[in-house]
């Protein structure tokens, strides 16, 4: 036997009860994002390196460390997609989808790549549904996304806490980022060395460290929320009203800042305390649009991280009655048109290819879980009949192929 190859570490395959759990995550998803309204767009899975490096931003751990670029035969450096916000700025520029209207709902499904350390719900190929509106600035459409996402964990019963912050305009943010330098500068020589050096270069990402010590630290720093403009102040309270009349849970956390530079005003994260860990994510970001080269249009989505919702995600053995056809002697042909009845009522069927007795066939469908065999011989076939037989029950009756 020759040496068995495995997966590359950190790129997965999903099958049995984890791809339950994650196509019960992406249909729910679609079926609210369908109930409001919005555009699917697939986009591609690879696009030019430059596209992630000037929106996510250079001084980003996605940007820095775990991107997986490569060039192409031409020496165009090309990456694998780390996330689907940036794809989305672009085509909606590149195919001028604000031309014939004045904002554009869209969103997308698909794998993303980060060169993360692998964990669990961490890995190097995982995949987002998500989804962005461009063109519109107003605390109504943030407001849309949180509902969205709120539906989202409360049509998957799952209980985490939806957390928000502003992070303000490029009015507010300057003198925000200046004190915070000042107070960094101050206590220097306590934070770990990654902090250091993130504290010249990107002040904000500080906030985010993980480690326990500088969190402490942190706990005094100066707090956005407190230097907000009188705009970013009344988009912030405006989309807290709407929570509040929508009864919709959150808390504010003051330093929540998010891993890509992206955002302005609002963003938020959907955490679970238990797991340690954000499951859904996003915010507003009313420059990116520019910043890519197209006119100045605000924008607002969020993601839905599918491998970690699913950790969440409690069993969901869904009892699907299906239907195993199980043939004896010559009577294949008319044993496949009783699945292809079956079939066209809707049923699932499976048309067993076991070979063995009626004993190791029936124990064969019992393992499998199917609810129904139909059982059928040459008697059957001659008569038009079959033996249904509820596994479940126990119990067998014999049936004329019209009544299935
Ligand atoms: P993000 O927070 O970087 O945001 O990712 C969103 C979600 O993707 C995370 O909350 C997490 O569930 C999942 N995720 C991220 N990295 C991994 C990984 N290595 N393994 C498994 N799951 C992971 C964004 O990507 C933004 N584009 C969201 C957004 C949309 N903001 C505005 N619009």
């Amino acid at each position: 036997m020759s040496d068995e190859i495995q997966s590359v570490r950190g790129f997965h395959d999903i099958f049995g009860e984890e791809l339950v759990k994650f196509r019960r995550i992406t249909l729910t998803v679609r079926e609210i994002l369908r109930l409001h309204n919005f555009e699917e767009i697939i986009l591609p899975v690879v696009e030019y390196a430059e596209l992630f490096q000037r929106s996510i931003g250079e001084i980003t751990d996605i940007v820095q460390k775990e991107m997986f670029t490569f060039q192409d035969k031409k020496g165009r450096w090309l990456a694998l997609r780390p996330e689907g916000t940036a794809g989305a700025v672009r085509a909606y520029i590149q195919h001028r989808m604000y031309a014939d209207r004045p904002y554009r709902k869209l969103f997308y499904e698909g794998p993303m790549f980060r060169y993360e350390r692998p964990q669990a719900g961490r890995y190097r190929q995982f995949h987002q549904i998500g989804a962005e509106i461009f063109g519109v600035g107003d605390p109504e459409a943030d407001f849309e996304i949180i509902e969205i996402v709120y539906k989202i964990l409360k049509k998957l019963n799952i209980d985490v806490v939806i957390e928000i912050n502003s992070l303000g305009c490029l009015k507010c943010r300057p003198a925000y980022k200046e004190d915070l330098v000042k107070f960094l500068n101050k206590v220097e020589e306590n934070l770990c060395n990654v902090c250091k050096e993130r504290k010249d270069k990107n002040p904000l990402r500080v906030l985010d460290c993980k480690v326990e010590t500088c969190r402490e630290i942190f706990k005094s720093s100066p707090k956005m929320l407190d230097y907000l403009c009188e705009e970013c102040k009344g988009h912030f309270e405006k989309l807290q009203n709407l929570l509040n009349s929508s009864e919709i849970p959150y808390r504010v956390n003051t330093s929540l800042v998010r891993g890509l530079d992206y955002y302005s005003r609002t963003v938020f994260e959907a955490v679970s305390d238990d797991f340690n860990t954000t499951i859904i994510a996003g915010g507003r970001y009313d420059y990116l649009v520019e910043q890519l080269g197209g006119s100045p249009t605000p924008a607002t989505g969020f993601a839905v991280g599918v491998e970690r919702t699913a950790l969440l995600l409690s069993d969901v053995a869904e009892y699907v009655e299906r239907y195993i056809v199980i043939p004896f002697g010559n009577v294949k042909e008319y044993a496949i048109r009783v699945a292809n009845i079956l079939r066209r009522k809707g049923h699932p069927v499976e048309f067993s290819y076991r070979k063995g007795g009626l004993r190791k066939q029936l124990e064969y469908a019992d393992k499998m879980g199917f609810r129904y065999a139909v059982i059928i011989g040459e008697d059957e076939m001659h008569e038009g009949k079959v033996t249904l037989k509820d596994m479940r029950e126990g119990v067998q009756v014999t049936k004329n192929i019209e009544e299935l």
